[in-house]
């Protein structure tokens, strides 16, 4: 079967771009980005800094070097990073923040991906001369690992005002940013305006193939051009990856209610069945994330059975699964793969 043929809910990184998309690849005005000189590329990070409220934009290629060039330019070789226990800068970026951008990580506990103020405030020790100095901290939302789970505007003021009364900075993971507004129904900029910089991603939910967006001060992110270019992102006619990310933040962010939908949905069939434990409270966006029972059926023996089915899922844990919804994956999708499951499990009595 090629990957087209399955319900494929691994991840929202798998999306296909539109029709739309491809046809503005193939008409995009181009030039060399690197002398800044892509007219494409100028528009989405004017367009991408003005959406988040901020002075300007930077469009890298993934996500991963989004983090990794912010990190670099937050901080200093040698600093200590304030990081949510389960963020995917620390678990799944192959240790770049320490290897590359030399920082120290500290990690913090949530119960719903959300830094407690408190629980930052109790972890910043006083300065002492056997301490790295600690500059930044950093909040992921959409949380991935915490299921899609929101953070709210508030919930980010509160944690700034500890920042800020310590003199660090704020820097958000919001590869799903759009997913958090879309769920809270408020404007993407009241969850940017308590932090210092961001990054988001054109190539998850919106749907883009290639293409995360680093976003701050003007003097933020010409330091972050200069790192950029250090790490091998600087890239020549980027229009081609632009033109898409166009379309994906003037047309693809409302339709992201529709994935949430789907993913609430999913998790209502799945909730009734006894194999399944799933805490419907934590689906928030566009993940449905749940544990089956292990005596009845490994993660591993049920992800074989499931695309036998026709049906892709990923694990995240032991016994800990989740299914994506995301562009390109209907309502009939997620009843077929509902059913998917309940043949492999049982269904509900
Ligand atoms: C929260 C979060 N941050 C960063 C990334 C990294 O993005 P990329 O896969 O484009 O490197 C991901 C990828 O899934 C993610 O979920």
């Amino acid at each position: 079967m090629k990957s087209q043929e399955f319900i494929d809910l691994r991840s929202d990184t798998v999306t296909l771009p539109t029709p739309e998309m491809l046809e503005a690849i193939r008409h995009a005005p181009l030039g060399d980005d690197v002398f800044r000189e892509d007219p494409t590329v100028n528009r989405l990070e004017e367009m991408a800094a003005s959406k988040m409220g901020k002075e300007a934009a930077l469009l890298v290629p993934s996500g991963t070097q989004a983090n990794l060039v912010s990190l670099m330019t937050n901080c200093k070789r040698g600093d200590l990073i304030f990081v949510e226990a389960e963020a995917h800068l620390y678990y799944y970026e192959v240790g770049g923040l320490s290897s590359v951008a030399g920082l120290q990580p500290w990690t913090i506990k949530s119960q719903l991906g959300a830094i407690d103020p408190a629980d930052l405030e109790a972890a910043i020790r006083p300065k002492n001369i056997h301490f790295a100095e600690p500059s930044l901290v950093c909040i992921e939302n959409t949380h991935n690992r915490h299921g899609g789970a929101v953070i709210t505007p508030k919930q980010i003021e509160s944690l700034k005002q500890v920042v800020d009364a310590h003199e660090l900075r704020l820097y958000m993971d919001g590869a799903r940013v759009f997913n958090a507004a879309v769920a809270l129904g408020c404007d993407v900029k009241e969850l940017t305006r308590h932090v210092d910089n961001l990054m988001f991603c054109l190539s998850k939910g919106l749907s883009c193939p290639v293409g995360s967006l680093i976003v701050g001060t003007m003097q933020f992110i010409e330091a972050a051009r200069k790192n950029r270019k250090m790490v091998g992102g600087g890239m020549r006619q980027a229009g081609i990856i632009a033109a898409p990310g166009l379309i994906a933040l003037e047309k693809m962010v409302d339709r992201l209610r529709e994935d949430h939908e789907n993913a609430r949905y999913l998790a209502q069939r799945l909730a009734k069945i006894d194999a399944v434990k799933i805490d419907l409270q934590r689906i928030q966006t566009n993940m449905a994330t749940f544990k089956i029972d292990s005596s009845k059926m490994t993660d591993t023996v049920f992800l074989e059975r499931l695309k036998q089915k026709g049906v892709l899922a990923l694990a995240q844990g032991k016994n800990t699964l989740r299914f994506v919804t995301h562009y390109g994956i209907s309502r009939q999708d997620v009843e077929n793969a509902a059913a998917a499951v309940e043949e492999i499990l049982g269904k509900p009595a």
